[in-house]
C-alpha cells in the first residue's frame, strides 16, 4: 500500500476512536471538552453574612472550578426561612441537575427539600440538617460530639482549677437549627461528669456576633461569678469577650470556648493564638466534599452514603499554630 494511503487509513482510525471515546466517556473533571454538557447546580445558602458561610461558598466555588462542566448558582436566604423556601422553589422550577442546601432551620425547610428530592433532583444537605430522610445525603461534622468534647474539657478544667461550683454561661445558636440543639445537648452530656459544673445562664443569640454582645453583657452583669463562657460558635465567643470589655469585667481567669476554627486572620485559631478564645473546635464547612460528591452522583451515577461525617479537632494554644498551618491558614 502506498505510504500516503497508509497515513490516510491511520488518520481515519484515529478519528473514529476519538469520536467513540467522546460519545461514551463522561466529561473528565478538570478537562471537559469545549461545549460539553453543563450540569447546573443550585446552592441554597442560609445566609452570606457570616465568615464561616463565606468560607463554605468559597470552597464550593473553588472545588467547582475543577469541574468546568459544572455551573453553580448561589442564593442567599439572609437567615430567612421563607426566602430560602422561595430560593429552592426557583431552583426546582429552573430544573437544576442537583441541589446543595445548608438550611437555615430544619422544620421550615423540610418540605421544600423533600419536594426537590421527590422530583428526582439529587439533594446534598450540608452542615445543618432537615427532618426526616427525603434528601440524597447529608455532609457535616458531628455537632453532638463537638458539644460533648467542649463539655468534657470544661468538666476537667473546672476540677483542675478547684472551681466548685463552676459557673457557665452559654450563648446558643439559632433554636431551630440542628447544630444549636446538638451542641447544647452534647455539652450537657460532657459536663455531667463533674456535678460542680452549673450552667447559670443560657441565651439564644442566633449564631450572630452583634446579637450576642448585648446578651452577654446582660448575663455577665446578672452573674457576679462566671468561670466559663461557652459560645456555640467563635463569633459568639468573641462577642462575650467584647461584652466583658464593655462592662469592665476581667476575663483573665475565665475559660472561653467557641466552635468553627476558621483558618483565617480573624478566625478562631488566630483568636486562640492571641489568647482571646481559650479553646475552639474545627467545624469543617463540607463545601469541597459537597462538590466531590456532586461529581460522583452526576457523572458516575454513584449512590452516595446517606451521611458523610467530617472530622473535628480540639484546638488550644498547645496545637493552634500547627493546626493553622495544617488547614492552610493565611
Ligand atoms: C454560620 C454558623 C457557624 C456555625 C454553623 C452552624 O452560619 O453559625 O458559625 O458553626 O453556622 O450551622
Amino acid at each position: 500500500m502506498p505510504r500516503h494511503r497508509l497515513i490516510y487509513l491511520a488518520l481515519i482510525l484515529l478519528s473514529a476512536t476519538l469520536v467513540a471515546c467522546g460519545s461514551t466517556q463522561p466529561p473528565t473533571p478538570g478537562n471537559a471538552p469545549a461545549g460539553a454538557k453543563k450540569f447546573r447546580i443550585g446552592m441554597s445558602q442560609a445566609n452570606n453574612a457570616e465568615p464561616w458561610r463565606i468560607a463554605m461558598n468559597d470552597q464550593i466555588a473553588a472545588a467547582a472550578a475543577q469541574h468546568p462542566e459544572f455551573e453553580v448558582t448561589f442564593t442567599d436566604a439572609k437567615q430567612n426561612n421563607a426566602q430560602q423556601v422561595t430560593d429552592v422553589e426557583q431552583f426546582i422550577s429552573s430544573g437544576v441537575d442537583l441541589l446543595i442546601i445548608s438550611p437555615n432551620e430544619a422544620t421550615p425547610l423540610t418540605n421544600v427539600v423533600a419536594k426537590a428530592y421527590d422530583k428526582g433532583i439529587p439533594v446534598i444537605v450540608l452542615d445543618r440538617k432537615v427532618n426526616g430522610d427525603k434528601y440524597t445525603m447529608w455532609i457535616g461534622a458531628d455537632n453532638k460530639l463537638i458539644g460533648r468534647k467542649a463539655g468534657e474539657y470544661v468538666a476537667t478544667w473546672c476540677k483542675a482549677q478547684n472551681h466548685a461550683p463552676c459557673s457557665v454561661i452559654e450563648l446558643r445558636g439559632l433554636e431551630g437549627s440542628t447544630p444549636a440543639l446538638e451542641r447544647g445537648d452534647g455539652f450537657r452530656e460532657g459536663i455531667a461528669t463533674n456535678p460542680d459544673v452549673k450552667i447559670v445562664a443560657s441565651q439564644n443569640a442566633d449564631w450572630v456576633y452583634e446579637k450576642a454582645v448585648p446578651l452577654a453583657e446582660a448575663m455577665l452583669k446578672a452573674n457576679a461569678a462566671v468561670d466559663v463562657i461557652y459560645g456555640h460558635n467563635d463569633p459568639m465567643g468573641e462577642a462575650a469577650i467584647t461584652a466583658a470589655k464593655n462592662v469592665a469585667r476581667d476575663l483573665g481567669k475565665t475559660l472561653v470556648l467557641g466552635i468553627d476554627a476558621l483558618p483565617t486572620p480573624d478566625g478562631g485559631i488566630q483568636s486562640v493564638l492571641k489568647n482571646r478564645l481559650n479553646v475552639t473546635y474545627v467545624y469543617p464547612t463540607g463545601g469541597t466534599q459537597a462538590i466531590e460528591w456532586a461529581a460522583k452522583i452526576l457523572e458516575t451515577k454513584t449512590t452516595p452514603p446517606k451521611e458523610v461525617v467530617l472530622e473535628t479537632e480540639e484546638i488550644t494554644s498547645a496545637n493552634a499554630t500547627a493546626i493553622y498551618q495544617k488547614y492552610g491558614g493565611k
